[in-house]
């Protein structure tokens, strides 16, 4: 199948026991057994192991990246807890400079107490990150593009490293692109992560995670780790990501264009400074953008003020009508955020300066509504 059938139909059967097209939400925690140790549908005992709703996405989640097994968890957090959970004390792992704020608290604030090592590093550097790789190094997590500056990195030159190193997983972050624009384990990376709560959800109705491997042990190692500490997603939440996804070509096509002509009308306005968006040619990352991210450049665009001033950024994203002030990012309608006060807050504001999210950097998630009313919105706004 192509990947605008599989959207639909990957993985996917009518409900065997009414015919049902959409899979219910079967809204259950367990399961009956016909004599102890013995269910009938021997699939399902408990909804931590199985819920036949989730199961229906995850077979989804697995088709659409190309991959073996999909887990589908109770947030994008917890399906990265999930990842880390599998080191311990002593192990290394090399991350990307440039993370989702919550992302990096988790790092930082959690995992680095229980004594794993951290490195924090250029992914575009790839002598000094290689120079970082040693025996304990377990995991490379890389984030691309990133959340907010819109860094790249290049999953199959990087995976060409660790491939080179079989104790190390290489898992990439695939929120921002999501996989109708690229797809990390075709690229050679390990474990592809997401904020289901994003671009695969669509709609802002719904908090979630998914994880996707090709590989069929490390996915029993991870299903394993999630139904020994718990974080699932729910029938109901499972069965609202699913009905996303089978718009998520759809909605990627319009985001990519109403994201391009968005970052086109800032590069031109006065009272900008610096259009951070992967399609302009401008952009540093550019070259890696067209090689890997296959139909388009995403909907996520981030600027700063020519004032350098934060109480313009401020003032801009008070003004805003079509667009909403909100954080979070790749629902149907078109959300604005200043990562230094709301998204990216946990991160200390000397590390903000140090990776680039200034006071007066805005991120805009671009929605599906007319492109006309968002420049009109974005127009009034800076005026
Ligand atoms: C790139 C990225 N990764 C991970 C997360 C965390 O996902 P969640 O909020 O679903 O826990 C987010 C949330 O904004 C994100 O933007």
């Amino acid at each position: 199948m192509k990947f605008n059938t599989k959207v639909i139909h990957g993985g996917q059967h009518h409900d065997p026991s009414t015919g049902a097209v959409m899979p219910p939400v079967y809204q259950t925690s367990t399961f009956v057994q016909t004599s102890p140790g013995k269910p009938l549908n021997p699939d399902y005992e408990y909804s931590r192991a199985a819920n036949p709703t989730r199961t229906a996405l995850e077979h989804a989640l697995a088709s659409i990246e190309n991959g073996t097994r999909g887990l589908a968890f109770s947030s994008g957090l917890a399906a990265t807890d999930c990842v880390l959970r599998g080191l311990k004390a002593g192990d290394e792992v090399i991350a990307m400079d440039d993370l989702y704020g919550g992302t990096y608290r988790m790092f930082t604030r959690i995992y680095k107490e229980s004594g794993i090592v951290f490195h924090f590093v250029d992914m575009n550097d790839l002598e000094k990150f290689q120079s970082l790789i040693n025996d304990n190094t377990r995991l490379v997590w890389v984030e691309t593009p990133t959340n907010p500056l819109m860094k790249l990195a290049d999953i199959a030159a990087i995976a060409d490293i660790t491939k080179k190193h079989p104790n190390i997983l290489f898992a990439v972050d695939n929120t921002f692109a999501t996989p109708y624009l690229q797809k990390p384990l075709d690229l050679g990376a390990d474990i592809v992560m997401h904020s289901a709560t994003k671009y695969l959800g669509g709609h802002s109705d719904v908090i979630a995670g998914a994880l996707i491997v090709k590989d069929e042990e490390l996915g029993s190692q991870l299903h394993f780790q999630q139904f020994a500490t718990g974080a699932t997603l729910g029938p109901q939440d499972s069965f609202l990501v699913l009905r996303g996804i089978k718009t998520l070509h759809l909605r990627v096509q319009r985001h990519c264009e109403n994201g391009a002509k968005i970052a086109e009308f800032l590069l031109n306005h006065p009272k900008v400074e610096c259009v951070y968006y992967p399609g302009l040619p401008s952009h540093p990352f550019h070259e890696i953008a067209k090689k890997q991210m296959i139909g388009g450049f995403g909907g996520m665009v981030t600027f700063t003020f020519k004032s350098g001033a934060k109480q313009d950024a401020i003032a801009f994203l008070e003004k805003l009508k079509v667009f909403t002030l909100a954080e979070s990012l790749g629902g149907v309608e078109s959300l604005a955020n200043h990562p230094a006060l709301m998204t990216h807050a946990s991160i200390p504001e000397d590390k903000r300066k140090e990776i680039g999210i200034t006071d007066d950097l805005v991120r805009l998630s671009v929605g599906v509504e007319d492109a006309d009313d968002l420049i009109e919105d974005l127009k009034q706004a800076l005026a």
